[in-house]
């Protein structure tokens, strides 16, 4: 065939920004839950719902306060909670869902909030580490963190306690080492391990009233 003749098979740079990234939405990051896919998918090929490349409304509730954000498709949760709504305790360290500094709950389940768009939040629960304080008073969780001495920078540490938070939510009474796997998605730079062990192992001996 001349070139004339070749066909033209390559796909799209559209079409492979939509493969891309339906396989991505459904993929697992270390460990921590894998939320559904959102609506919009392709349908064995065909229609797509589109949004933007302009501002799309989502809504979603933060710390039980239902919130509504206009953000580009390509805007990240994380981006969208720090950037636009002024919600900062999870933080941005490596913004490619390695460290876990940016750990949220989502409807129960740890994520990183980095490696999730803000439009697939719509109509979730969120909680951030601004949930474990109420009336000045510390959640038992990152009270142990301050108790036991376990934060240098601090970066690490809301990713750690809201990781740590959602393991005693989804078991009363879990062992050290049930802790310590909750937290294999997050990281700590300084190095604060064998402080948080102490923290792990108050908060175990508090549920059995040790
Ligand atoms: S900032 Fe999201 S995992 Fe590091
Ligand atoms: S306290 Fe600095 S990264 Fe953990």
């Amino acid at each position: 065939m001349n070139e004339q003749e070749t066909p033209n098979t390559e796909p799209s740079r559209r079409e492979f920004v939509i493969a891309a990234g339906t396989a991505a939405a459904s993929t697992s990051v270390l460990g921590l839950a894998v939320l559904d896919a959102p609506a919009a998918e392709v349908q064995g090929g065909a229609a797509v719902r589109a949004v933007g490349p302009g501002g799309v409304q989502v809504a979603f509730t933060v710390n039980g306060q239902k919130v509504q954000v206009t953000v580009e498709p390509r805007v990240t949760l994380l981006d969208a909670l720090r950037n636009y709504l002024d919600v900062t305790g999870c933080k941005r360290v490596c913004d490619r869902g390695t460290c876990g500094a940016c750990t949220v709950m989502i409807d129960g389940k740890v994520i990183y909030a980095c490696t999730m768009l803000a439009v697939e939040a719509q109509g979730k629960q969120i909680r951030t580490a601004e949930s474990l304080i109420a009336n000045e008073q510390l959640d038992r969780v990152p009270a142990a963190f301050v108790n036991a001495d376990a934060q240098q920078c601090g970066f690490c540490t809301p990713g750690f306690v809201v990781a740590m938070k959602a393991v005693f939510e989804g078991n009363a009474n879990p062992t050290p080492a049930q802790v310590e796997k909750g937290l294999q998605g997050n990281i700590c730079r300084c190095g604060t391990y064998e402080q948080m062990r102490d923290a792990i192992y108050a908060l175990c001996n508090q549920k059995r009233g040790k």
